[in-house]
């Protein structure tokens, strides 16, 4: 079993998929309702080797710090700007999220946004809710045939090309590496083609320096007259005034967006945007990944990653530490973890302090990123304690574990 002490704490609601693997640990495994002020929280991390959070909890370098124990923290969620991520590397602390968890729902919502967007279900919906019953085809398209341009063609527009293309839609998309087309797809020979050519133009884009304002008066001008836009990326991708005039220009004939500039902190802040009031705009509050299974994979992809962190050692899918990933170990061999400032020499030390244990290395893995280096050590039995406190005095070490 893995000689840790403290516990694994999870805040947030976490979803219960992660429990069952955390379990597995060996750890006591402790549960917190809701988030926790910072005093709060640095007295309950004080003994914590596992942080679980979501996006609310705020990891700094000084909570980290004054967490002795603290080997893992676990983002279940896809964004880890929550975390001081440098922090943690400087402690050997790996930090785990779930990158694609919720791509299926992002595709799902998108998907279905054009679909209502072509039969112009936003306005036949506030129709029907006033009391007037527009029964007409007017305006009212299949999507079969019609060309849906991907920005950003990563997880989420691969899967929203594969969804569309099943409805007989023809899928064009811009990215700015190459990217394998899926099916029937091709890439556009660039972003104004994609724009030019499209019916529905559907971004998935990260936030960068590179993509903010990407979509802005001349590119919503230099899209087909009476085509769509939907943006379930980030919120400062498109300039959204430049998006209501193009909207009151009936040069765009609606939109579906789900993030916006400024999204309020919480569900009793107030909130507006200038998009509001057009029946011909789907508005939805950044729920695009939310769905109960996403919540669901996300709690069992983040718990594995835990888990396998915590009995094995592997930092293959830590966003912040050398990718280090060994097979699982041999019967009754023991595994040494060690991270260890990246400088000449430390593995020759290393190996002269096992071999003066008389220690047999069966196995090792060694990768360095930056100032930071990790190795895996697979070893014939051996005594723990002598080993860490001999390796311990390797002037270079930052954290020595071992699993038995
Ligand atoms: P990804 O990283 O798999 O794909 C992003 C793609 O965009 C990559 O292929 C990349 O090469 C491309 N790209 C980057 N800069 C570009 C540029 N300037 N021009 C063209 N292409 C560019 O990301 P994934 O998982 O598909 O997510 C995409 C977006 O969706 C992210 O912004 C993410 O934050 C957002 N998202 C929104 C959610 C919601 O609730 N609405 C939930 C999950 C993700």
């Amino acid at each position: 079993m893995p000689a840790l002490n403290g516990k694994i704490v999870l805040l947030e609601g976490i979803h219960e998929a992660a429990e069952g693997l955390l379990e597995q640990t060996g750890l006591e495994v402790t549960r917190i309702p809701g988030s926790l002020d910072p005093n709060r929280l640095r007295e309950i991390a004080a003994d914590a080797a596992v942080l679980c959070i979501r996006s609310r909890t705020r990891i700094d370098r000084a909570l980290i710090e004054s967490a002795p124990a603290l080997t893992t923290i676990g983002c279940f969620c896809i964004g880890t700007n929550q975390v001081d991520l440098e922090a943690a590397a400087e402690r050997g602390v790996a930090v785990f999220n779930a990158p694609f968890s919720n791509t299926r729902s992002v595709a799902e919502l998108t998907l279905a946004e054009l679909v209502m967007l072509l039969r112009r279900i936003p306005q036949r919906n506030a129709d029907m809710h006033s009391g007037r019953w527009r029964k007409s085809a007017s305006g009212s398209h299949e999507v079969r045939g019609r060309t849906l341009g991907i920005i950003g063609y990563g997880h989420i527009g691969t899967q929203l090309s594969v969804l569309a293309e099943a409805l007989g839609m023809r899928v064009i998309y811009h990215d700015i590496i190459a990217k394998l087309p899926i099916g029937n797809a091709h890439s556009s020979a660039s972003l104004e083609e994609l724009l030019s050519e499209s019916d529905v133009v559907s971004l998935h884009v990260p936030a960068t320096a590179g993509t903010r304002g990407m979509i802005g008066s001349q590119e919503l001008a230099g899209m087909k007259r009476g085509s769509f836009l939907i943006n379930n990326a980030r919120g400062d991708i498109v300039d959204i005034d430049a998006l209501a005039k193009a909207l009151d220009d009936e040069h765009l004939a609606g939109a579906a967006v789900d993030v916006f500039p400024e999204e309020p902190k919480s569900g009793d802040s107030e909130f507006s945007t200038p998009l509001a009031g057009r029946d011909n705009v789907i508005l939805t509050p950044h729920i695009g990944g939310n769905t109960l299974e996403a919540q669901a994979a996300i709690g069992g992809e983040v718990g594995e990653k835990i888990r396998r962190f915590i009995r094995e050692g592997a930092t293959g899918t830590a966003v912040n530490l050398p990718n280090v990933d060994l097979p699982s170990r041999r019967d009754g061999q023991h595994r040494i973890l060690h991270f260890h400032r990246n400088v000449p020499g430390v593995l020759g030390r290393m190996h002269t302090v096992l071999a003066g244990l008389n220690v047999n290395i069966t196995a090792e893995f060694l990768q360095s990123s930056g100032d930071l280096s990790y190795v895996i050590l697979d070893v014939d039995p051996i005594e723990i304690d002598r080993v860490q406190e001999e390796i311990s005095k390797i002037p270079e070490t930052i954290r020595i574990r071992t699993i038995i």
